[in-house]
C-alpha cells in the first residue's frame, strides 16, 4: 500500500467523531460510522472498500450465522465487520498496530465487540495457529510478501471451505497456458502470455516499498489449485472466490517436510 497515493489523513471527516476520525488517521478503509461519519471520505479510490464489498457480498451467504471467518491484514477491519453483520463469529489480524487500535476504535462504535476478535499477528504467524475457519478473506496482501506461496500454504491450511483470494495484478489476463509436460527445449513457453507468471520488485511500486511480487492471472489460479482450492467465481478484477476442492486437496502438492521446515514447525 502507497501511503503517499492510497490512504487519507481523516482530515476531511465530518459529523461528531471528527476529531476523533483524525486523530486515528491516516486511514487506509473508508468505514461508515452509525453517526454517519466516514473516516476516509476523500480516498483516492474513491468509497473503497464499499465498492469492493459491493462485488464481493453476492457471492456469500446473507446469513453467515454460525460460521466462523478469519480475516488476513483485517486493516481498520472494513470486511471484519460487514461479514459480523451477517452473523459470523470473525478472527481478525493485522501487523500493524496503528491499523488494529483504527479497529478497535471503529468495532466499539458499530456495537461488534462481541462478533469480531482483533490480535495481533503476521500471516506466517498463523502456521501455529491449528484452527480452521469457514470462510478466510486473504485479501490485498499476497503481493506485500516476500514469501508469497509460503503464506498461501499457510492461508489454505486455515481454511475449511471458502477463501476470498485478492492480490494486485499483472495486466495479463490470457487464458492460462498448459503447463504439464513441458521439455526443456521449449521453455520460450514460459516467456508468453498466459504462462503462470510473478513479477518481482526489487525496489518500490508506486513509492511503496513493501510491495514484492505480482502475479498474473494464470499464476493465482495456478498457486490456489496446487493448495487445494478451485476458483468459483470472480466478481470483481482481482477479485477470487474459491472454495476447498476434495480432489485438488488430494492431489495438492504439499511439500510438508519443506512446508514444516520452512514455518520452524516440529
Ligand atoms: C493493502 S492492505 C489490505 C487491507 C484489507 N485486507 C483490504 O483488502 O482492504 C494490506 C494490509 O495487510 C497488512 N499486512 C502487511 N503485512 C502483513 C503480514 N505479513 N501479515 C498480516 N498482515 C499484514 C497491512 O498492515 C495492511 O493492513
Amino acid at each position: 500500500m502507497s501511503p503517499e497515493t492510497l490512504q487519507s489523513s481523516g482530515a476531511r471527516a465530518s459529523g461528531p467523531l471528527e476529531h476523533e476520525i483524525r486523530q486515528r488517521g491516516p486511514w487506509f478503509h473508508n468505514l461508515h460510522l452509525p453517526d454517519g461519519s466516514r473516516t476516509a471520505p476523500d480516498h483516492p479510490l474513491g468509497d473503497f472498500p464499499a465498492y469492493k464489498w459491493r462485488q464481493l457480498e453476492a457471492s456469500l451467504p446473507a446469513d453467515l450465522s454460525g460460521t466462523t471467518a478469519l480475516d488476513i491484514g483485517c486493516n481498520a477491519g472494513f470486511y471484519s465487520f460487514e461479514l459480523a453483520r451477517r452473523g459470523a463469529q470473525v478472527d481478525a489480524v493485522d501487523v500493524d498496530e496503528h491499523y488494529l487500535e483504527q479497529a478497535r476504535w471503529a468495532r466499539g462504535q458499530l456495537g461488534l465487540d462481541a462478533q469480531v476478535c482483533l490480535f495481533p499477528s503476521s500471516v506466517y504467524h498463523l502456521a501455529r495457529r491449528d484452527v480452521t475457519y469457514d470462510l478466510v478473506l486473504f485479501m490485498g496482501l499476497f503481493y506485500h510478501l516476500r514469501y508469497p506461496l509460503l503464506a498461501l500454504d499457510i492461508v489454505a491450511r486455515r481454511c475449511a471451505d471458502t477463501l476470498i483470494f485478492q492480490s494486485l495484478s499483472l495486466p495479463d489476463a490470457a487464458e492460462p497456458a498448459r503447463t504439464s509436460g513441458l521439455r526443456w527445449q521449449e521453455r520460450q513457453l514460459m516467456t508468453r502470455p498466459g504462462w503462470p507468471s510473478m513479477a518481482f520488485i526489487e525496489h518500490d511500486l508506486a513509492g511503496d516499498a513493501t510491495n514484492w511480487w505480482v502475479p498474473n492471472h494464470a499464476a493465482i489460479e495456478a498457486m490456489l489449485r496446487t493448495v487445494g482450492f478451485r476458483v468459483d467465481a470472480r466478481p470483481g478484477h482481482e477479485l477470487y472466490v474459491c472454495r476447498r476442492d476434495p480432489a485438488l486437496t488430494q492431489a495438492a502438492r504439499w511439500l510438508d517436510d519443506e512446508y514444516r521446515a520452512a514455518c520452524g514447525l516440529e
